[in-house]
């Protein structure tokens, strides 16, 4: 080989480096070619030939390398003189990572190529391809999180998926908010979607230039939160901690202040926060002088304060402030008419965060409708992306792949029949029909087909008898 190295090296490099360099790359990879300025094989060796099972490599000397290998672009690389660091090239249905450099004579003519199959097959590049493919995601979450910290929020009102009676009611309530700049009050289970909610408020309302500050009460540690809300003053505390620092109401001057999990808020904090809201003034900690804001509240809980009230451990005057309009969200269970548009949209999210395939079949969907969901919609989502995670490639869900990522034994059974009191015997025998169907669809495991069968209905009819239960 070494009369390909003929010329004078510049930069001081010895032949001797050279040929060592080459060697190394010789021996380590999976083959070695070389072609002079027609193309044609002037060298190759044996673990190449052994590669593309040719045999002898002496007999391959002089033929063109297009004829020993179709897909090869070493003719390019002495066309253009320009080297193909990196290629994946197909021989015999392998793929080969090659690497393909031009060489020149003394006067700098390219007089041919050298080539070297780096890899015989891709799988030593999979932990870079993951590795990549990860960063690619991270970058996306980035760009996502920039994007909402310059909105302030996530979301708009079209986030909140649905188009159930109750869906609607919630919607048609929120767009009556977002145009009025009263208090809200949002009343729901867990995961049913009031961070939604307020966040789509927030940025259909004549704020939504301005911040969107929300404070988890539930989060935040007693002691703190006052300092949390209102913010202290400087020089409030001796000793180390000197520091000003805003509290959320300041944070959100202008724009809207998200009380999240507002029924955990100590009494003592209740009575100051309803000042603060009565008098659109706070007095931060260890501070005589109060600061006027201008916040529109939106506060949501899981909790009952009516019952809380009547315990003692809700004030009833801050209820009547913040309640001025309520939006109950109802949970899922008495929405599984929205799980399709929900999986829908939660399965386009996923598969854009998750960058895998994923989409739901109607039995998958009806499987979905046997569970109660006490999580929501939050556990709707987790249970999409856990039976994606285990799904085939293609990430079809169908009614079992669902069943085997439900918790077990979870199924919404009809109730027993206990004592109820007496209804109009509509109501009663809609309820019977609803219990009817979720006991058919349970027994055949979310085949409504079979389910259908089971009640004795066409299936046409229990579609239309299920979308008209919510
Ligand atoms: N109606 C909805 N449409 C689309 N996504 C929803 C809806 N409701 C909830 N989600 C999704 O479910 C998850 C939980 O929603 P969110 O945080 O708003 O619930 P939450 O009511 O605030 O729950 P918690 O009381 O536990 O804080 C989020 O991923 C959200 O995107
Ligand atoms: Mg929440």
């Amino acid at each position: 080989m070494s009369e390909l190295f003929t010329g004078n090296n510049k930069n001081g490099l010895t032949r001797e480096l050279v040929e060592a360099v080459f060697c190394i790359f010789e021996e380590a990879s999976a083959g070695g070619i070389a072609v002079d300025r027609d193309s044609r094989i002037i060298w190759i060796n044996k673990s190449y030939a052994d590669l593309l099972g040719a045999g002898d490599p002496a007999q391959l000397v002089g033929r063109p390398v297009r004829e020993v290998i179709p897909h090869t672009r070493m003719p390019e690389v002495v066309e253009t003189g320009k080297p193909l660091l990196l290629d994946i090239m197909e021989y015999n249905r392998q793929q080969l990572v090659v690497t393909r450099l031009p060489y020149s004579d003394d006067s700098g003519r390219i007089v041919g190529a050298v080539a070297f199959v780096l890899y015989d097959d891709l799988q030593p590049l999979t932990p870079m391809v993951a590795k990549y493919r990860r960063l690619h995601q991270d970058l996306a979450a980035a760009r996502k999180a920039l994007a909402k910290k310059a909105r302030g929020t996530r979301y708009n009102l079209g986030n909140f998926v649905g188009a159930s009676p109750g869906a609607l009611e919630v919607k048609r309530r929120a767009r009556l908010a977002a145009g009025r700049d009263m208090p809200v009050l949002l009343l729901g289970e867990t995961g049913t979607g009031k961070e939604v909610l307020a966040q789509g408020i927030h940025s259909v309302s004549g704020r939504s230039d301005q911040p969107f500050v929300g404070v988890n009460v539930a989060a935040v540690p007693d002691n703190l939160l006052e300092a949390e809300f209102f913010g202290v003053a400087p020089g409030a505390y001796t000793g180390a901690d000197r520091r000003t620092r805003d509290g959320k109401f300041r944070l959100a001057n202008g724009g809207t202040l998200f009380l999240d999990e507002v029924g955990d808020m100590p009494l003592p904090l209740q009575a100051k926060l309803l000042r603060a809201l009565q008098e659109g003034e706070v007095e931060p900690l260890g501070s005589n002088k109060v600061i006027p804001v201008d916040v529109r509240v939106i506060a949501a809980t899981s909790r009952n304060l009516e019952a809380m009230i009547a315990d003692g451990s809700f004030r009833s005057d801050l209820y009547y402030r913040l309640n001025v309009l309520e939006i109950p969200i109802p949970p899922l269970r008495e929405r599984l008419a929205d799980l399709g548009v929900l999986c829908e949209a939660l399965l386009g999210d996923i598969r854009e965060g998750l960058d895998v395939r994923g989409e739901i079949t109607d039995a998958g969907i009806a499987a979905l409708g046997s569970y109660d969901w006490p999580g929501n919609v939050r556990e709707l989502r987790n249970v999409l992306v856990r039976a994606l995670t285990m799904s085939e490639e293609g990430g079809l869900l169908d009614a079992d792949a669902i069943f085997k990522v439900l918790p077990k034994g979870s199924h919404r059974l009809p109730p027993a029949l206990i004592s109820r009191p007496v209804r109009p015997l509509a109501q009663t025998l809609a309820e019977a029909e609803a219990e009817a169907i979720e006991a058919a669809l349970v027994a055949s495991r979310g085949n409504r087909t079979r389910a259908a069968g089971l009640l004795g209905i066409s299936r046409s009819v229990l579609y239309d008898k299920l979308s008209k239960m919510s």
